[in-house]
């Protein structure tokens, strides 16, 4: 059957407009979209839904996430972090090579382009590892990880510190069309701290890790997009001079695009405070000052990405002494109120908010998706942008519950998520499937 969507406000990323908008959904895709009011169908033979007073998105598309499968799974499971992400509205995810073992052959690719097949919900891309065990040293074989069906390679977790190692997998990388997503973490600086260096960990008495750990390395992946020419992507962007090193590398024309995460800009070193673990995160929640400058980024495009970087953990991980307690923090739910947030601050427009988790990380990444126009895939989320609400831990659909959102008042929450054509959630929480 095909499917109505009438009186919804359609905002459309990649031709910049938002407008009251009718869609006509067949077989799997748009088939029209048309001014509010102008549509002239037959009721009986279409599934109509009412999005008055919602915004009708892309799928939204999370390309940093970690979903703990294989090995971790009792922290999050493929199933469960598609579950996750398509009450998000996410309807594509990029899920990050570290688990156990770690994304570095064509077989575990190609267990999770399976698993994700199985779940039924959200698309899911993997990324490999740069290195074998990403233990640094061995390049993996680019060319079985892309034609299993990773799109990118990243180290994340890591960084490769070897930077002649880090040249020659730009130079592959390139060849194979794959995207090179940086872990930009220089180790030396950065070991043995478990939160922002500043007057906060020192206050309270915790081991600091500076923000030079992150420029160092954020220097030198722009240094070896400048010498190689592959495009590189900066991952999970926090402070104040990798916005500004970043700015200065896109002024110069050097290909490089950059992601930071909704909790870089809503939260500062001052919520590590209480040494609540939920708050513990690598990068780390920095200063006032950085907020502000990823805020800065964002709007003036410095920045092109907000992705999660979903990191799952449960209790055993967390309900530690600070130091020990693992990093990362989930974030597939709570993601897009938080950038709504930053909209309704008049950061940044609408459309370019929606520009930020739809089209811009399908291009780089060079997948499917993003755009709302006739002939596209049915990929869709419906937002209410003004309700309020607070999540409980029995809220999330994701395996763990270590988000320091819990309890927080968000506001605008995704309604239904479509996947090609299909209806995969309704905010009365049924998950059917693809
Ligand atoms: O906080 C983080 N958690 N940062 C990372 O880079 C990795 C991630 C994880 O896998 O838990
Ligand atoms: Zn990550």
């Amino acid at each position: 059957m095909s499917t109505w969507i009438r009186g919804g406000e359609l905002v459309a990323p990649q031709k910049g407009t938002s407008e009251q908008s009718d869609l006509i959904i067949e077989r799997g895709r748009i088939s029209r979209i048309v001014p509010h009011g102008t549509f002239q169908g037959q009721v009986s033979q279409l599934k109509v839904i009412d999005a008055a007073g919602k915004l009708v998105v892309p799928g939204l598309i999370d390309m940093h996430v970690h979903l703990r499968e294989p090995g971790e799974e009792y922290k999050e499971s493929i199933a469960t972090g598609a579950k996750a992400a398509v009450a998000g509205g996410f309807t594509s995810i990029a899920c990050m090579p570290n688990t156990s073992p770690p994304n570095d052959c064509r077989s575990v690719t190609e267990f999770i382009v399976r698993r994700a097949e199985e779940a039924g919900l959200a698309r899911v891309y993997p990324i490999g590892s740069i290195t074998m065990g990403q233990q640094g040293k061995v390049l993996t074989e680019f060319g079985d990880l892309k034609e299993a069906g990773a799109v990118g390679i990243s180290e994340d977790g890591y960084s490769v510190v070897d930077s002649e190692l880090m040249r020659r997998a730009l130079e592959y990388a390139d060849y194979h069309g794959l995207a090179v997503i940086c872990h930009c973490e220089d180790r030396g600086l950065s070991e043995g701290g478990v939160m922002h260096e500043g007057v906060v960990s020192t206050k309270i008495g915790l081991p600091g890790i500076p923000a030079a750990a992150e420029e160092i390395m954020v220097f030198r992946d722009i240094a070896l997009a400048r010498l190689t020419g592959t495009p590189v992507h900066i991952a999970h962007v926090s402070t104040k001079g990798s916005v500004a090193l970043i700015r200065m590398a896109k002024e110069e024309g050097v290909s490089v695009t950059a992601e930071t995460a909704p909790h870089y800009f809503t939260l500062d070193h001052n919520a590590v405070i209480g040494y609540d673990t939920r708050t513990k995160v690598n990068p780390p929640l920095r200063t006032e000052e950085d907020v502000q400058a990823i805020k800065q980024g964002l709007s003036e495009g410095v920045i092109d990405v907000i992705a999660t970087d979903h990191a799952p953990h449960s209790p055993i991980e967390k309900d530690l002494e600070f130091d020990r307690a693992a990093f990362g923090m989930i974030g597939l739910e709570t993601a897009l109120p938080l950038i709504l947030s930053l909209v309704r601050e008049g950061r940044i427009g609408m459309v370019d908010a929606i520009r930020k988790i739809t089209c811009n990380p399908a291009s780089i990444l060079g997948i499917p998706g993003g755009s709302l126009e006739e002939g596209a895939r049915a990929d869709l989320a419906l937002i209410d942008p003004n309700v309020e609400f607070t999540m409980t831990e029995g809220d999330f659909h994701s395996k763990s519950r270590n988000s320091p959102f819990i309890g927080m008042p968000l506001r605008g929450r995704n309604t239904l998520t479509m996947i090609g054509g299909k209806i995969v959630w309704q905010a009365n929480g049924t998950h059917p499937g693809r």
